[in-house]
């Protein structure tokens, strides 16, 4: 592949005639990075095996990991599966397009590379228009995972894209920064009780409420087989990573080049950047989990580009709005 090509997109109103550009990249088998609400996708046509491999390959992404597949509308969704429960129908009213996606039994429209040979597909509709517009235009559904190295963290920035892929992707539209920030929720409706396979903005508890009957999580990192990309080290840095619980701060000086990320607010009896744990680092704090969840990675992507020493995560409250950070947090990090 020659070069790769970035053309700027609104998110909310991209020009139609690079829109079309993207789609004919599309259907010629070719790859496309673009902004949905959540991180950055790499995509491809789904109904087209090569043109799925090329996302394995640019990614290093190992065969057994399925992909998502992305649809403009619920219509679409239905089209990639092969029973479509009550369950879909009322998650999708409530949450589509946004960042839930649904594991399904498969339609014959999904080839095995797609979902790893697994009987099963996951399916969403994005929230951003520049995302549907994109894949309406290209009349198929479009398998996209996060648009990084495999195992690295995923981009919330086209250049983040840029910064992984380069040569590796035909053309990356540019919607500037995602806001949700982490990856979509991961339901599993295929199995006899609804099972979040990663945590998410949209919170098993909410899932829950909507469909009024009892929703399950997979522990952390439990059964890696059921949802590959689950697996314990994962969205990492290259920088070493450390994760410190707020009432359990380190008690004696760190020495060396760091940045502290403190996640849920400064920890209680925190001193300022007097005290040992801070008095060189860098601090960067955030209060609410929506600025939390928008800023993780782009400070992880960020922070790395400085060759400092380690970083380290003060985590988050123990708390259901946070879990989806914490997933996170814990999946690119190690214990201080
Ligand atoms: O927000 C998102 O979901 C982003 C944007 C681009 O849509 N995509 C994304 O894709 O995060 P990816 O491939 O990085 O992560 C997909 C996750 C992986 O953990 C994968 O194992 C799981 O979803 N997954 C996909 N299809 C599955 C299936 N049929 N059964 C179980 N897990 C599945
Ligand atoms: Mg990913």
């Amino acid at each position: 592949m020659p070069s790769t090509r970035i053309l700027k997109a609104d998110p909310n109103q991209p020009d139609p005639e690079v829109i079309a550009e993207a789609a004919q990249i599309l259907r010629g088998g070719g790859l496309v990075a673009f902004a949905t609400e959540t991180v950055y996708g790499l995509g491809a046509d789904a109904t087209n095996p090569e043109a799925v491999a090329r996302i394995f390959a640019a990614k290093g992404r190992p065969s057994t990991n399925p992909l998502i597949v992305h649809v403009a509308d619920r219509v679409s969704a239905q089209d990639c599966v092969m029973i479509w429960p009550d369950q879909a129908e009322i998650l999708a009213e409530q949450f589509w397009p946004g960042p839930l996606t649904l594991v399904l039994p498969r339609s014959r429209h999904i080839p095995d590379i797609v979902t790893a040979g697994q009987n099963t597909v996951g399916v969403r509709v994005p929230r951003l228009d520049v995302a549907r517009w994109l894949i309406l235009e290209a009349g198929r559904p479009i398998a996209a995972p996060s648009a990084n190295r495999s195992l690295g963290v995923s981009p919330t920035l086209a250049q983040h894209v840029l910064a992984d892929l380069d040569g590796k992707v035909d053309l990356i539209l540019d919607s500037g920064p995602t806001t949700v920030g982490i990856e979509s929720t991961v339901l599993d409706l295929s199995s006899d009780l609804p099972t979040v396979l990663r945590p998410g903005e949209i919170t098993m508890e909410q899932i829950a409420e909507v469909l009024g009957e009892t929703v399950v999580s997979l522990g952390h990192a439990a059964e890696p087989a059921k949802s590959p990309g689950q697996m314990d080290v994962h969205y990492a840095p290259r920088t070493r990573a450390y994760r410190v619980e707020r009432d359990n701060l380190p008690k004696s000086p760190i020495i060396g080049q760091f940045a502290v990320l403190a996640i849920g607010g400064l920890p209680e009896g925190w001193n300022g950047p007097g005290n040992s744990f801070t008095s060189h680092g860098r601090l960067f704090v955030t209060f609410k989990p929506i600025y939390a969840s928008r800023l993780l990675y782009f400070w992880l992507r960020e922070l790395d580009l400085l060759g400092l020493d380690y970083l380290i995560v003060v985590a988050p409250p123990d708390e259901p709005r946070w879990r989806a950070i914490r997933d996170r947090i814990w999946r690119a990090t190690r214990p201080w």
